[in-house]
């Protein structure tokens, strides 16, 4: 039985800072950023914004594909950015979709592999019971103190896919190599808002992982190098893909699974799975049947590496034109903005000025620990909130127009 991703969204802040900006306000070369590092732009989060309400634009997409949502009987939230330490984030997404009452829905943890213990949680799932979908979504805003070297990485977004048999878009197979080591290279104490990090460790530990897990999926999959044709990495920075890259496949390309996180920045959880939305709306080769790998690795450390073909008419599942007008359409704004939405007071936000939601579900209220979401507006599966012409002619305009 086939088992795998017949569904797949993304979302992101309408606000993002480039990346020149703040490298001109902290005094760096910006070709450290745009070089070095290899993102250009950064997705920011004003407080009427959260892993939630993002959360449940990406989901709402996703389902839109979906005949029949009652279908949908367990709901997994992946996120290392949740603002609760007991209800899951995943029951407001629940609630803004009216799925049925009788659908479990929890939250999962594990930094930046959350998504891919949630696919493999759901493969099973599937199996065991071929009539039921699964919803994953994976949402998260990474943040780090100012001036850091982690500053420039910072981001969010989320994905939402629905699992099922027969597949539109992607076959999960089989095969995988887990890694899985006690190491302090990235972590969030409860009492903090922004990460915290051993800068050389962690991209350390993020190679040596990915030689460990491909060497075990190797070995469990009895495939060779050559029979993977596109490898999608968990992309903290693009930088740290490319060099992933490097060490395995010096042949093969990822330009074109990077193209949206240069943009949107670290989102954790989401990230591979935004490669993969990536590389399928931007590339022209037909992808039909093609095996990609991916490179999961969630700081801490858990690393996977496990592989996907892609299904005949995976093209009607893509939504490029969306994708990419979403992302040239979200708001540039100034560095004082930038500091504002880094204050952490619901307060002052709102006294900056009225910031828009990219979906159609807003924050309006903190109070008491209590978060309170109102539908803003009606959210039309394929009819978006339009701001100026976007252009719609992808792939071959993306990486340009959508990195300066
Ligand atoms: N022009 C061009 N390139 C330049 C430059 C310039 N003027 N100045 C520096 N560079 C290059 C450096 O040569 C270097 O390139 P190489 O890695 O190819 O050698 C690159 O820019 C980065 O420079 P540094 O090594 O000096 O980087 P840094 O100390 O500022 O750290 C970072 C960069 C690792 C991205 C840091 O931002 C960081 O630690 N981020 C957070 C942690 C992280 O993302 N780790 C990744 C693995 S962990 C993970 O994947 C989980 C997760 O999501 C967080």
């Amino acid at each position: 039985m086939q088992i795998g991703i017949d569904s797949i969204a993304f979302s992101t802040s309408r606000y993002f800072l480039k990346l020149e900006t703040l490298a001109k306000h902290r005094e760096v070369d910006y070709a450290k950023y745009f070089a070095g590092i290899g993102q250009t732009r950064m997705s920011v989060f004003p407080l009427n914004e959260d892993i939630v309400t993002v959360a449940i634009d990406a989901a709402q997409k996703a389902i839109s594909n979906v005949e029949n949502k009652n279908d949908i009987d367990l709901l997994i939230f992946a996120t290392e950015s949740s603002f609760d330490l007991s209800k899951s984030a995943g029951i407001y997404v629940h609630r803004f979709l009216e799925l049925k009452e009788d659908c479990r829905v929890f939250d999962l943890k594990q930094a930046c592999y959350s998504a891919t213990a949630a696919l493999c949680m759901a493969r099973s799932y599937v199996l065991a019971n071929p009539n039921s979908k699964v919803l994953i979504i994976a949402s998260d805003i990474v943040k780090y103190s100012p001036n850091t070297s982690g500053e420039p990485t910072q981001g969010g977004a989320a994905v939402a896919m629905v699992i099922a048999t027969n597949p539109r878009i992607l076959s999960i197979e089989p095969y995988y190599g887990v890694h899985t080591t006690d190491i302090m290279d990235f972590w969030r104490p409860i009492y903090k808002n922004e990460a915290l990090f051993d800068s050389k460790l962690s991209v350390y530990n993020y190679l040596k992982s990915l030689e460990i897990s491909f060497a075990r999926y190797l070995k469990n999959s009895k495939l060779q190098s050559s029979d993977i044709d596109y490898v999608c990495y968990h992309a903290p920075f693009c930088k740290m893909a490319r060099k992933a890259n490097n060490l395995l496949f010096k042949n093969k390309s990822v330009d074109n699974s990077l193209i949206y996180n240069a943009i949107v920045g670290n989102s954790c959880s989401a990230s591979l799975y935004i490669c993969l939305i990536s590389l399928l709306d931007n590339t022209n080769d037909d992808l039909k049947k093609k095996r990609v790998g991916f490179f999961s690795y969630g700081s801490g450390s858990v690393a996977e590496f496990f592989s996907g073909i892609i299904s005949d008419n995976y093209k009607n599942m893509l939504s490029s034109e969306d994708n990419y007008r979403m992302l040239s359409d979200r708001i540039e704004i100034s560095f004082s903005e930038y500091e504002g939405f880094s204050i952490d007071d619901f307060a002052y936000s709102f006294s900056l000025g009225k910031y828009e939601n990219i979906g159609s579900v807003t924050l309006s209220r903190i109070e008491n620990g209590q978060r309170t979401y109102e539908t803003i507006r009606k959210n039309i599966t394929g009819i978006r909130l339009e701001r100026g012409n976007s252009v719609a002619r992808i792939p071959q305009t993306a990486s340009t127009s959508l990195s300066s």
